[in-house]
């Protein structure tokens, strides 16, 4: 029998939570026996090994078909650098349609580059919304919904607010989660860091935290006041903080002893689920992390006064509480009375997402 023709896709990945979202794809496409032809762009906005190279050998995903290199830079110079990059690649070579996955940088400026270019754009991840235009996401996410032909939505609520901004019914696809489809893939496994002997670790007898939002983490003084807050308000539980390159930067000039805060590199992505599944609550400012936290029903403290990701307020284990330092000891005081909500985990977040997109990119 004649081999139905291949699809030409383009996916584009530049940021750690980027590949944690296109290795879903790549599980969903052995499904579809391979129907799918990917290019894999890598545009280089994260290059260290802790969080790039990492990923791709314990996600599975294959060597990138062409790496950008862009690296860090202003957002202007990393975003044009981006689409200049992008650019020729499209010129040499046209795919049916582009992938786009999150919010990052290299989301939006990919997602143009196509669009300008007359080839159809696929959002992943779509219509979720903070409000906050103080975020370089939210405008990402609002550039790059503005453009995009196919929308795919982890949450009723995303797939509302493309609604809400004209987007037509038939051009939104609810679909759920593909970072919770590469946990499941992942669950079994984990890998126990060493810092787990290090540390002494014990099941539920320790902290997990994250921070890297420009608003926590560039100004010396509030990163100072969050941690020393955080060290007091753990009492004697260890906190495990892996550092983000652009935390560290502050963090080095912050002369402080910090007491319970344990300090290490960027985890790698089996590590630090199994460090977070284990835990006794995590305190973040990602938004990914919360969904994680959500799928495995762990207390989750946000150090943001907004989301884009409200469905784990509402239906999952996250409390949003900004950076009011009341609100934050009240949160650890919860957790160690074991009073803290028991969430559950949203409609779709089941392991298919990847699955239902490529099903529906195939009817196409
Ligand atoms: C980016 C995304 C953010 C996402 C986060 C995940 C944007 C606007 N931001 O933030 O949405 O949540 O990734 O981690 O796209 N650096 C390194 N090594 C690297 C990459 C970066 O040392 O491999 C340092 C550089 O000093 C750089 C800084 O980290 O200036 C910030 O990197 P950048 O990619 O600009 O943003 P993130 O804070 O990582």
């Amino acid at each position: 029998m004649k081999k139905p023709i291949e699809m030409k896709v383009d996916l584009i990945a530049g940021a750690r939570p980027n590949f944690v979202k296109i290795a879903a794809l790549y599980y969903a496409n052995s499904v579809f026996d391979g129907h799918f032809d990917f290019r894999l762009i890598h545009t280089g906005q994260h290059y260290d090994d802790k969080l790039s190279g990492v990923f791709f050998q314990q996600l599975g995903i294959p060597e990138p078909d062409h790496n950008l290199g862009v690296g860090s830079g202003s957002h202007a110079e990393q975003t044009a650098a981006i689409m200049m990059g992008y650019e020729k690649i499209l010129k040499d070579k046209r795919p049916d349609l582009v992938i786009v996955v999150g919010d990052v940088n290299s989301t939006m400026a990919c997602a143009i580059v196509a669009k300008k270019l007359s080839i159809r754009v696929a959002h992943i991840e779509a219509g979720i919304r903070s409000g906050d235009l103080g975020m370089p996401e939210e405008i990402n996410r609002i550039l790059t919904d503005s453009i995009t032909d196919y929308f795919f939505t982890t949450t009723p609520g995303a797939s509302q607010n493309l609604l809400d901004t004209g987007k037509k019914q038939d051009q939104i696809h609810l679909v759920g989660n593909t970072m919770i489809d590469t946990l499941i893939e992942n669950r079994k496994k984990f890998i126990q860091p060493d810092l787990w002997y290090t540390f002494n670790l014990k099941e539920g007898e320790y902290f997990v935290l994250t921070l890297h939002r420009p608003t926590n983490v560039d100004e010396e003084n509030s990163l100072k006041k969050l941690l020393v807050l955080i060290n007091d308000a753990s009492k004697e539980v260890p906190v495990i903080f892996p550092v983000h390159p652009r935390t560290a930067v502050a963090i080095k000039k912050l002369e402080l002893e910090f007491r319970n805060i344990r300090f290490v590199s960027p985890l790698s992505y089996l590590e630090f689920n199994y460090l977070v599944e284990r835990s006794k609550a995590v305190i973040t400012d990602s938004g990914g992390i919360t969904e994680e936290a959500t799928f495995f029903n762990i207390p989750c403290i946000t150090l943001r006064d907004s989301t884009e990701r409200p469905e784990t307020v509402w239906e999952g284990t996250n409390k949003l509480v900004g950076t009011d330092p009341n609100k934050i000891r009240k949160c650890f005081k919860k957790i160690f009375n074991g009073n803290w909500k028991k969430g559950r985990v949203p409609e779709y977040w089941d392991g298919k997402t990847g699955e239902r997109i490529l099903k529906i990119l195939n009817k196409l």
